[in-house]
């Protein structure tokens, strides 16, 4: 009865299984082992292991491997073995001795097949190369959103240093037509037509990083956190302006670095300043802000919140802000993206973003790990 009883339990394991007596010979296999081998019972009981399933003539690793498990060692190795039709199996093999009362009476070899979990392994490796690759088309699509947002402000941004340029110009050529052009001040007039010719470059060159696609790895650098703040201020300061919404900055120059893409970080703070200002614009609120400050937090941590005083976000909305394609804009206003890939891109610096109530203040608060001072050097 007991005997039934285990040779149910043995048949019944989900790995291929062997016993073997002490003098080497087979006493027993399972169903398993007759699947993945292709010998049954008959076959096997009573011969020795090594004739059946070594790849090479002489057998000699598996003797080797019976020898050492008969004297007591338990042995786990990656090997491959030979089925009867003569197919190579990449397997687990794992062998134990069986001792009752201090002696060896057998040895257990169990195996698992490894071809699935490598074939799976593969299939996994591919999808996540997928993800990685659609994820990074994604990412480069809603920047190209944000940036079309941003295209007014920057025709006025433009617009300024142009005029700027524009009036000193005028100015020469009405004191040259006076013929009361004073040399003296030409180098100064030439020094401010320059500046703004910088502030133009400066814009453009910006944008032109701002579109570049980001490999599906990041380029990281050790850097600044307030730098993605102010260069976003560059494209998006001006819109904020035209919407008569005031901008408080409160930077704190002295904040350990980070290590971390700033075009990436750029983007994230750009999502939640055009998602503060789409919330200022849609609510009634006349004395429209929006505070942005960075920080330390705790000793090991810099934080950078961004905050608006639209209201705050109802709890059913803010349980699926970062669902990739939740938005409440209207069809062809919003993807919806904004914050799933901002929270995409926070992790892959493995930090974090959360929101907090403040009053009638929502709150978006981007935390990243501090370098010490050692690897700042
Ligand atoms: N500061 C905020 N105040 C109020 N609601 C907000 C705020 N930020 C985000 N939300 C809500 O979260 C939703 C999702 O934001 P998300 O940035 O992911 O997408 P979206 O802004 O709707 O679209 P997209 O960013 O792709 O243009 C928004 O539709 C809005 O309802
Ligand atoms: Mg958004």
């Amino acid at each position: 009865m007991q005997k039934e009883y285990f040779q149910e339990i043995f048949n019944n394991v989900l790995s291929a299984m062997v016993l073997i007596n002490n003098k080497g010979e087979i006493t027993y296999i399972n169903n398993e082992f007759c699947k993945l081998f292709g010998y049954n019972s008959k076959e096997s009981v009573g011969r020795v292991l090594s004739e059946l399933i070594s790849p090479d003539s002489d057998g000699k690793e598996v003797k080797e491997n019976i020898e050492r498990i008969k004297n007591g060692e338990q042995i786990l190795k990656e090997v491959v073995r030979q089925s009867k039709n003569g197919d190579l199996i990449e397997l687990v093999v794992i062998g134990s001795p069986i001792i009752i009362k201090g002696k060896h009476v057998a040895s257990s070899v169990v195996f698992s097949d490894m071809t699935e979990r490598k074939e799976n392994q593969i299939k996994l490796e591919k999808a996540n190369r997928e993800l990685k690759e659609a994820t990074s088309r994604l990412i480069h699509t809603e920047r190209i959103t944000a940036l079309g947002e941003l295209t007014s402000s920057i025709a006025h941004e433009l617009n300024q240093p142009l005029n700027n340029m524009k009036i000193v110009c005028q100015d020469i050529l009405r004191d040259v037509a006076k013929d009361r052009l004073d040399v003296e001040t030409i180098p100064e007039s030439i020094e401010d037509m320059e500046e703004q010719i910088n502030k133009m470059a400066r814009i453009i060159d910006h944008m032109r990083i701002f579109t570049r696609r980001l490999d599906s790895t990041m380029n990281m650098e050790k850097m600044d956190i307030n730098d993605p703040v102010k260069n976003m201020f560059l494209l998006i300061g001006e819109q904020l302006r035209m919407k008569n919404i005031i901008t408080v900055k409160n930077l704190n120059d002295g904040l350990p670095k980070i290590w971390g893409s700033s075009i990436g970080l750029e983007q994230i703070f750009t999502n939640i300043l055009i998602n503060a200002r789409h919330a200022l614009e849609e609510g009634e609120c006349r004395d429209k802000k929006i505070e942005i400050e960075s920080f330390m937090n705790g000793e090991n941590e810099v934080s950078v919140s961004i905050r608006n005083n639209g209201g705050l976000i109802p709890m059913e909305i803010k349980e699926r802000i970062f669902e990739p394609f939740f938005t409440t804009k209207e069809p062809g206003k919003g993807t919806g993206l904004g914050l799933s890939i901002s929270k995409k891109i926070i992790e892959e610096h493995n930090g974090r973003i959360e929101i907090e109530d403040e009053g009638d203040w929502t709150k978006f608060i981007v935390t990243l790990p501090a370098l010490t001072e050692k690897e700042e050097k």
